[in-house]
């Protein structure tokens, strides 16, 4: 077959033409290049280093030779209209362009691993720079045949080029890079909106101090700078009061009655409207507490912390920070849950910015011991991460891996956790059969397995945990044999309903 054989659309492969076998591998090779390296190259969000680092920081400039060449196609194509030469040049760069895209997705690949970039906008951006890199492929492949095919994935692919390389500037320059010197005019014609000023607040004030903190940690996530969820940004104070797409105002100062975040925040937690979503952390009771009772006031920006005298109890002792009882008379002194970890301050901070986790400060105490929180990170920590964190596993009194890629092999990194006193397991991959490490966990009173695969027989590994207080199964595979099995093992432990039940009338 080859260069001239007719096709089924009865075009001819014009002379000269590289043939179809070749080109067909050709193609798929460069296809396979671009898939192999979306899946193996590994995006965990830690700078790796290494060698192939500078070929990595070589992407910004090697990005442009696909985008010129890809770019003049469609000219040479057009001119060749009416200088046939030309038409053939367009054919050529196209074939130049596809190992450039090619070798291009591989140099940003290695780049954001090697310098342990991540982050939505980030995969975005390499989706599409895939996408352009197939693209190409497949442009080249037909055009012999189709001129049609050719001209509509021609259009698809430089359309995808532009797309991607905005989103390559927008992570180099800032997302706003190209639309902030508009004139404020156009910006609104476009209906695009200004990035707000960052704002500060005073830590004496009510707002500073403790509500914004509250809105920071549970909500800002998906409210914040970073995201917008229901066109809702809660980090200035007058998109906080605003609201988002609804229309409906947020707060209403004085009016916990108007005020939609109040009335989202105490739905049911079943509601699909309940916030913050499903399965997402909530504020603790005295939070939202919090909250309500500082709209109630009045929703004021600038109430003094030392000027609140009138407050429920549980306000006044969140504004007044976590309170320590002082020991009364005849007590035994404080006692340190946790030893001293100061030496490891750095290596708090690394693995907290390496892994995308926070080691919160249970008390002003050090002594009390570190929470473990994957919230943001769930979907890249796993057995290999839990592992990273044996060196500060004796400080941590709570874990919440709930929602984690660890898997039964990777439970094994718990016995440095010799503090630990809950355990968030639920919804992972866990079947139970290495539950046996919890034994040596001497403290853990509060250990939660629902929605995972664990049996009633993998139970029977927690019959010497003695200590355990809390038990949550539900959503897993045991049945209420194994549970009545277990509760004849375990007195002292409250197993949580495996079944869906009535909460008893108040
Ligand atoms: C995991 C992401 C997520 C978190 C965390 C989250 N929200 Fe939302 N929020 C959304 C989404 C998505 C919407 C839009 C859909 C909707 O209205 O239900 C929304 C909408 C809202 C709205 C309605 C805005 C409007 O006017 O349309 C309010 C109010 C709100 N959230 C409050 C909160 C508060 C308060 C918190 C923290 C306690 C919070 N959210 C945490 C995802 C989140």
């Amino acid at each position: 077959m080859a260069a001239t054989a007719p096709t089924a659309a009865g075009h001819r492969a014009r002379p000269g033409s590289v043939p179809f076998l070749w080109r067909l591998a050709v193609g798929g090779s460069a296809i396979g290049l671009v898939l192999a390296a979306a899946r193996g190259v590994q995006l965990d969000g830690v700078a790796h280093g290494g060698s192939w680092r500078i070929f990595g920081r070589l992407h910004p400039v090697l990005v442009h030779f696909p985008i010129v060449l890809l770019l003049a196609v469609p000219v040479l194509e057009l001119a060749g209209r009416w200088r046939p030469a030309l038409r053939e040049a367009a054919g050529f760069l196209l074939g130049c362009a596809l190992p450039c895209a090619v070798v291009a997705v591989w140099a940003g690949l290695i780049l954001a691993r090697t310098d342990g970039h991540d982050g939505a906008l980030l995969t975005t951006h390499l989706q599409g720079g895939a996408a352009v890199a197939i693209g190409t492929a497949l442009t080249w492949w037909v055009r012999p045949w189709s001129r049609f095919v050719y001209a509509l994935l021609l259009i698809l692919t430089v359309g995808t080029l532009m797309w991607a390389a905005h989103n390559g500037g927008s992570l180099t320059h800032g997302a706003d890079y190209l639309t902030e010197p508009l004139p404020p005019m156009l910006k609104q014609a476009l209906h695009i909106k200004e990035a707000p000023a960052p704002e500060t607040y005073g830590a004496d004030t009510v707002f500073g101090a403790a509500v914004r903190p509250v809105l920071e940690k549970n909500c800002f996530s998906c409210h914040g700078p970073e995201k917008q969820k229901g066109d809702y940004r809660m980090d200035t104070f007058a998109a906080l009061l605003a609201g988002g797409k609804s229309g409906v105002p947020a707060i209403v100062p004085g009016d916990i009655l108007h005020s939609e975040l109040l009335r989202r925040l105490s739905l049911d937690v079943t509601d699909e409207k309940v916030m913050p979503p499903k399965r997402k952390p909530r504020p603790t009771p005295a939070e939202v507490a919090l909250l309500h009772w500082w709209i109630k006031q009045g929703a004021s920006r600038t109430l003094q912390v030392s000027a609140v005298t009138n407050a429920p109890p549980e306000v006044l002792a969140l504004l007044a920070g976590p309170v320590v009882a002082p020991a009364p008379e005849g007590e035994a002194p404080y006692q340190p849950r946790v030893g001293d970890y100061s030496a490891l301050r750095d290596e708090i901070a690394r693995l907290e910015k390496t892994l995308g986790i926070r080691l919160v400060q249970v008390s002003q105490h050090s002594g009390d011991g570190l929470l473990l929180r994957t919230r943001g990170a769930e979907a890249r920590f796993g057995d290999a991460e839990l592992a990273q964190l044996t060196r500060v596993a004796p400080f941590i009194v709570e874990a919440e891996l709930d929602g984690t890629r660890i898997t039964d092999a990777g439970l094994a990194a718990l016995k440095p956790f010799s503090n630990l006193t809950r355990l968030h397991l639920e919804h992972t991959a866990l079947t139970g059969t290495t539950l046996g490490v919890l034994k040596e966990l001497p403290k853990l009173t509060y250990l939660n397995l629902c929605a995972t695969r664990v049996t009633d027989d993998q139970l029977s590994a927690l019959t010497s945990s003695a200590g355990l207080q809390q038990l949550y199964l539900f959503g897993s595979q045991v049945t209420s044999g194994g549970v009545s099995g277990l509760k004849a093992r375990l007195p002292n432990t409250q197993i949580g309903p495996i079944e869906l039940t009535k909460d008893p009338a108040p």
